[in-house]
């Protein structure tokens, strides 16, 4: 199966683009795995050459591998690779993006609250995938509680694309948000070298 790569009409170039390249990435791990993720939530970050766009990037790339992830049988190595490859990276994600963003945004009363917010869901995600790691890959429990992560996790990249980048944008000089990117892309690079996947079944749902 293809990629879609296929912009909607009137999608600017560059935002066409800049998916096409996160979920390539997406799809060199297991190039066969169908990395259809349908349409996005809108956003004007896509594309951009800050932070914004960076982390854009990245949350397209984790829509695909959510959709490689569902696309692999029960029994397949595959699936254990994608799902590792996804934690590696969800987890180096939010890391590098509290690093260079949100503790940033913390500090600035007015936008402290879109801070807590996105970090407090972190936590919550990690607990999820502790959990997804601790059980067996090949139930059809398992792929149903994968399925309740993506949900969650997918709320979470939109809001931050449609609410909280946005709220930090309107506090940050366009010097600070170029500035971001770098360090983002330093640390996430180092983050997902060293991220250990913990396993853990959660007890309450
Ligand atoms: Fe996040
Ligand atoms: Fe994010």
């Amino acid at each position: 199966m293809t990629a879609r790569t296929a912009a909607k009409p009137g999608t600017p170039p560059n935002e066409a683009r800049a998916k096409q390249t996160a979920i390539a990435k997406a799809k060199a791990v297991a190039p066969n795995r169908s990395t259809r993720i349908g349409s996005t939530p809108a956003t004007t970050f896509r594309g951009n050459p800050d932070i914004f766009g960076r982390l854009v990037e990245d949350h397209d790339r984790h829509r695909a591998l959510f959709a490689m992830v569902q696309d692999t049988d029960p029994q397949s190595p595959e699936r254990d690779r994608l799902f590792r490859e996804l934690v590696r990276e969800v987890k180096s994600h939010a890391a590098a993006e509290e690093q260079a963003l949100w503790s940033t945004v913390l500090r600035n009363p007015e936008t402290t609250e879109d801070a807590r917010h996105a970090v407090h869901e972190h936590k919550q995600i990690d607990e999820m995938v502790a959990d997804l790691a601790a059980r067996d890959l090949a139930s059809r429990e398992w792929m149903k509680r994968f399925g309740a992560f993506k949900e969650k996790y997918l709320h979470h990249i939109r809001e931050e694309e449609q609410e909280q980048f946005v709220a930090a944008e309107n506090h940050l000089s366009a010097s600070d948000v170029r500035y971001m990117r770098g360090v983002f892309n330093r640390r996430k690079k180092e983050e997902k070298a060293a991220v250990k996947i913990e396993e853990k079944i959660r007890l309450k749902d």
